[in-house]
């Protein structure tokens, strides 16, 4: 299902918004190849172009960007134009704009405006989609299908109520009880009894039910996959053998990403770290978290970094000029960590529009005598030189649970530290402490086979599935490591206490421990705990446990429960389960993670040996050193290598000048 054998480079180009001046349609070429571009993402925001009035369309200014990237040797990702539709169709169909939860449809403008369900807007964007397949299934540089452009928000109408009310009927079996049940509706008198008597989630109305809230997520994330899978119908009859890929947003919590990546053929993402604003290293972590999620999310299967910023964005309430080097740095690690393409937003700046200031490979100078476009033509021969490293793996022993539901729980949940949740964040703590060794780590969620790890880090895994006690019950008795954090397995999907208390039901066998109450302490007050003779901050939340059975590894050292477990550690049949009862934001994961990797054995991806914010990564038979440490920087190898980019054999120490980076082999 894959048409590239070569690092795709490249981005948004929207020569539509230049149809009077096709001379820039030339320059563009010249310029691409002198940039070594060898992709362009096409007609995501055409659809007026393409369809000026209903049912009369105009395709030939696509024809002609079709063939003159065919000629110039640029594959085309080409979009389905569903995020922003023409005016006409708005005003002819209102149905198909989006309305809020304050009950208002909106008015024509913007984008991702749109209702998920208006069987109007579907089959619009179906034929639309169909005839860009029929016109360009045969065209050679078609290459990939990019659907719509960062699907996101919900629809509050009518239609979207109806969806949601059947969508409920099928996930709680046609049973206003089971509903109840699991919606815990005694409380506050809210048993429904007729299903019409249910509508969206909102602040003028029900707005405080977690699992009913859950409900909403989950039903506006499957409209999403289906308002996709209507999309790409027509691609997949027409166009069979090209991929598709819609992009994501981070950790964009409107959307289980998991689930949507099942009906895509490969996973794209959108990077913009905000760099050069003195939080580079956490960016960089981020980043890296994000690249590993994507990759993990299809098994392990390369993905793409469909936007990034060659410059600055536009949208930050300050857009500060990364430093020169940092954009090629960030590209690299994007190939590092598993992306099989650099992709910008943009390649030409717009002249007028919100956008108009977004950084772009070209400029409104219009010329190639500019700092970025030397970054990225550098960054285009570099990618050139490093085509063996297409489809390569890394093979991670260690995972860390990051789960969309379980976002959505904690979400939603009131109770502890409303103040300070904070998922994503501690999440990408425990993975960075991993890389910090230069450990590989698959983020991975609640469904993923469990079975192919060492060792298992499930931060703040507060919400479980049906199957999730049994999977970390089996998984520990067949001989693997667990390590779960605080509030682990309170509440079952729908979002109900475990009864019993927690971690859920056999786990308290498995940690060996049980959890009492939960301290949540507010920002200026920290509690203490101690482990290996180190004494940590308690931050923002911590559980007060009992060991029964498990191994006390660290104590709280103050508070009315000083003295009783905080860290503990338990064999159960073949394997380890461990259970961090608090909340540290400073150096408490990184300890922790180093007794893990000597007690179980885990080995880095490589021998090198750096400071901690150079980062190294081994893909395939490539290994990767970056140099995010704001210096520069030495690093020393343990055998001689082949610098991939430099073409020349290394020396056993190399100097890494900053944000720089060397590819080895
Ligand atoms: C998103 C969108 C693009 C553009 C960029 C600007 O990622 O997909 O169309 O708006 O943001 O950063
Ligand atoms: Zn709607």
């Amino acid at each position: 299902m894959f048409s590239f054998d070569h690092l795709v480079h490249g981005g948004d180009y929207n020569p539509d918004q230049w149809i009077k001046t096709p001379e820039v349609w030339d320059e563009d070429m010249r310029l691409m190849k002198l940039a070594h571009i060898n992709s362009a993402t096409i007609s995501i925001f055409s659809w007026a172009l393409l369809e000026p009035e209903e049912g009369v369309y105009n395709f030939e200014w696509l024809d002609t960007i079709m063939d003159k990237l065919h000629e110039n040797g640029i594959g085309a990702i080409l979009a389905t134009p569903s995020g922003a539709r023409p005016a006409w169709l708005a005003q002819k169909y209102p149905e198909v704009l989006r309305v809020e939860e304050n009950g208002i449809r909106n008015e024509f403008g913007v984008r991702h405006n749109h209702c998920l369900t208006s069987p109007i807007y579907r089959e619009k964007v179906q034929n639309i989609n169909r005839m860009l397949a029929e016109r360009y299934k045969n065209h050679p540089a078609l290459k990939m299908w990019h659907i719509s452009n960062e699907y996101s928000g919900a629809c509050h109408c009518e239609l979207c109520r109806q969806a949601f009310v059947e969508w409920l009927k099928t996930y709680y079996h046609n049973s206003l009880d089971e509903l109840n049940d699991a919606w815990w509706s005694g409380f506050w008198s809210h048993q429904i009894t007729d299903w019409n008597q249910l509508s969206s989630p909102k602040e003028r109305g029900e707005s405080h039910v977690s699992a009913m809230k859950l409900s909403w997520r989950r039903f506006v994330s499957d409209s999403h996959i289906s308002f996709l899978e209507n999309e790409i119908a027509p691609l997949r009859e027409i166009t069979p053998d090209i991929p598709i890929t819609t992009n994501f947003m981070r950790t964009y919590d409107g959307i289980n990403y998991q689930e949507m990546a099942k009906h895509i053929d490969v996973v794209s993402w959108d990077n913009y770290p905000y760099w050069a604003v003195g939080k580079d290293m956490d960016e960089a972590a981020e980043a890296a978290f994000n690249h590993d999620l994507y990759r993990s999310i299809k098994g392990g299967q390369p993905f793409f970094m469909m936007e990034s910023t060659p410059s600055i964005v536009n949208w930050r309430p300050v857009n500060k000029i990364p430093h020169p080097g940092t954009h090629t740095l960030t590209s690299i690690q994007a190939v590092a960590h598993g992306s099989d393409s650099v992709q910008y937003f943009q390649w030409r700046k717009a002249r007028g529009g919100h956008e108009k200031f977004h950084g772009a490979v070209v400029d409104h100078c219009g010329h190639e005598n500019t700092r970025v476009f030397r970054e990225v033509t550098k960054l285009g021969k570099d990618l050139e030189k490093l085509s063996g490293v297409v489809d390569g793996r890394t093979d991670s022993k260690v995972a860390v649970i990051f789960d969309w539901e379980n976002m959505w729980a904690i979400k939603y949940y009131n109770g502890y530290n409303n103040q300070h949740r904070d998922y994503v964040k501690e999440s990408v703590k425990w993975y960075d402490s991993f890389r910090k060794r230069g450990i590989p780590v698959d983020v991975i969620s609640m469904d993923d086979d469990f079975s192919k790890y060492d060792l298992i880090v499930a931060p703040f895994l507060y919400s479980f599935k049906d199957d999730t006690e049994d999977k970390i019950e089996s998984y520990v008795k067949n001989g693997g490591n667990f390590a779960g954090t605080y509030l682990l397995g309170v509440t079952d999907k729908n979002d109900r206490c475990h009864l019993g208390g927690f971690p859920a039901g056999k786990l308290k066998d498995v940690f060996g421990i049980w959890a009492e109450e939960t301290d949540s302490l507010p920002e200026n007050m920290h509690n203490k705990a101690e482990y290996n003779g180190k004494e940590y901050s308690v931050d923002f939340v911590c559980d007060i446990i009992h060991a029964q059975g498990a191994e006390i590894l660290g104590k709280y050292s103050s508070d009315f429960y000083a003295g009783m477990p905080a860290v503990t550690k338990n064999s159960y049949k073949n394997g380890t389960a461990y259970y961090i009862a608090f909340r540290n934001d400073a150096d408490f994961a990184l300890d922790f993670c180093d007794e893990l990797i000597k007690d179980i054995g885990i080995t880095s991806d490589s021998n090198i040996v750096t400071e901690e914010n150079v980062f190294i990564r081994k893909r395939g038979d490539y290994i990767f050193v970056m140099n995010f440490s704001g210096k520069d920087t030495t690093v020393q190898l343990d055998k001689e290598y082949f610098d991939v980019l430099n073409g020349k054999k290394t020396d056993g120490s190399v100097a890494l000048p900053v944000y720089g980076y060397m590819v080895l082999k």
